[in-house]
């Protein structure tokens, strides 16, 4: 008996075997730094888990509607809308169990099989396995050092678009890398996207994880809310990774086409769980903004002990929970240009765990430097320090 031939083009989040190869090391008693996790150890606000107490308590516990409960993509519409400068109807919002459906209920909607979809890469890697497992062709576009981070080749973008490309994906507040696009490069990616008719995926998973400034979505750019689809989600924001809540925010056609995916694939969104998120977005946010107090004093713990390390180097980004060092020079200190090896000696000796760029897409041509990622949303200001010392003295004792 054999499996379907296309299970070979599904990839997946290989970030899960370092926090494997993590456990494995603390299991034989070794204390463990974990900045591999793209998680929070941060509670759910109490007014969204008292919501879903009472939504329990009151019987919302059969099926509901495949695109949500209409009180949820109500909240959203107004929600999603205002903090965009954008209007939309609550019928074009599609609740999902989480915001990574929406990659694939995305490209199912828009792909077909033989066509093209631009990618970041280093990027989630979930949408280069999507893209594949659904008969697509997955082209990259890369990232390049700027003076204030990383900025997107657009050169790059500009000439891997074809006849045969459908869609790009856009991850602004970016995962790996914690890139911001400044308004030029939004622009240039919305045109190219005007010009050649594409629909868009701007992946806005962090879109209200930031510290400092404001987020600005593609869809508010002029031309785009109608070829764009939204990717929303509560898990970052109200710390509710595990619960599984997030929405497409897409153009009718596509919601429509997402309902009946969903129909198809799970029903419905947990019933009682949707109205935590209406308590979300309408409640009470004291408790959800105190998170961000916590997560930017961990940034700037970060910021401040990888600059201490000899060989690293990071910019600070005013989103996400990411930052994506160059470690080429402190992996020649530690004799090695192998970011496999990198990462392991570096759990072994001193208990920091974190994801290298390979875990984040397949390496393009002509890249020179090599980079880590390391999540500060899982792990306390005070092991942040004493982790990245460790490295830091791990690091100078090569010297
Ligand atoms: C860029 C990006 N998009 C989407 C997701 C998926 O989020 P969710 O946990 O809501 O499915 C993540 C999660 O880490 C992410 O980093």
């Amino acid at each position: 008996m054999t499996l379907a031939e296309r299970l070979q083009r599904l990839g997946t989040e290989t970030a899960f075997t370092v926090s494997l190869a993590a456990a494995e090391w603390g299991a034989k008693g070794n204390r463990i730094y974990p900045f591999h996790l793209g998680d929070l150890d941060l509670a759910t606000p109490s007014n969204v888990v008292a919501a879903m107490d009472r939504a329990i308590a009151d019987g919302k516990t059969g099926y509901c509607p495949a695109a949500g409960i209409p009180q949820l993509r109500e909240a959203l519409a107004d929600d999603v809308g205002a903090r965009r400068g954008l209007t939309y109807s609550p019928s074009q919002v599609v609740v999902q169990p989480g915001g990574k459906p929406v990659i694939t209920k995305f490209i199912q909607a828009v792909m077909n099989p033989g066509e093209e979809v631009l990618y970041p890469n280093p990027g989630y890697p979930i949408y280069e396995s999507q893209i594949e497992y659904f008969g697509g062709v997955a082209k990259a576009y890369r990232y390049i050092p700027t003076p204030t981070g990383f900025g997107i080749d657009l050169d790059q973008v500009r000439s891997l678009v074809t006849p045969q490309t459908r869609a790009i994906i856009y991850n602004d507040l970016q995962n790996p890398i914690g890139a911001e696009s400044t308004d030029a490069e939004r622009e240039a990616i919305a045109r190219i996207a005007i010009e050649n008719d594409l629909f868009v995926l701007s992946d806005e998973a962090y879109f209200e994880m930031r510290y400092s400034g404001t987020s600005t979505s593609i869809a508010s750019l002029p031309g785009m809310q109608e070829r764009t689809v939204i990717l929303y989600t509560f898990s970052k924001k109200f710390a509710m990774t595990g619960w599984r809540l997030g929405a497409a925010i897409a153009p009718q056609p596509i919601a429509d086409a997402i309902t009946k995916l969903n129909t198809n694939d799970e029903s419905c969104t947990t019933h009682f769980v949707q109205y935590a998120g209406v308590e979300g977005i309408r409640g009470d946010q004291t408790e959800a903004k105190a998170m961000l107090d916590v997560l930017v004093q961990r940034r700037d713990a970060a910021v401040e002990a990888i600059g201490a390390i000899n060989g690293m180097s990071v910019a600070t980004p005013d989103a996400t929970f990411y930052l994506f060092p160059d470690v080429t020079d402190a992996m020649a200190i530690v004799g090695t240009d192998d970011l496999a090896v990198f990462a392991e000696k570096a759990l072994h000796a001193t208990g920091v765990s974190f994801c290298t760029r390979r875990h984040f897409g397949r390496p393009q041509p002509g890249e020179t430097r090599q980079y880590v990622r390391f999540a500060y949303s899982g792990i306390s200001a005070d092991d942040i320090r004493e982790g990245l010392g460790l490295l830091q003295q791990w690091i100078g004792s090569f010297a």
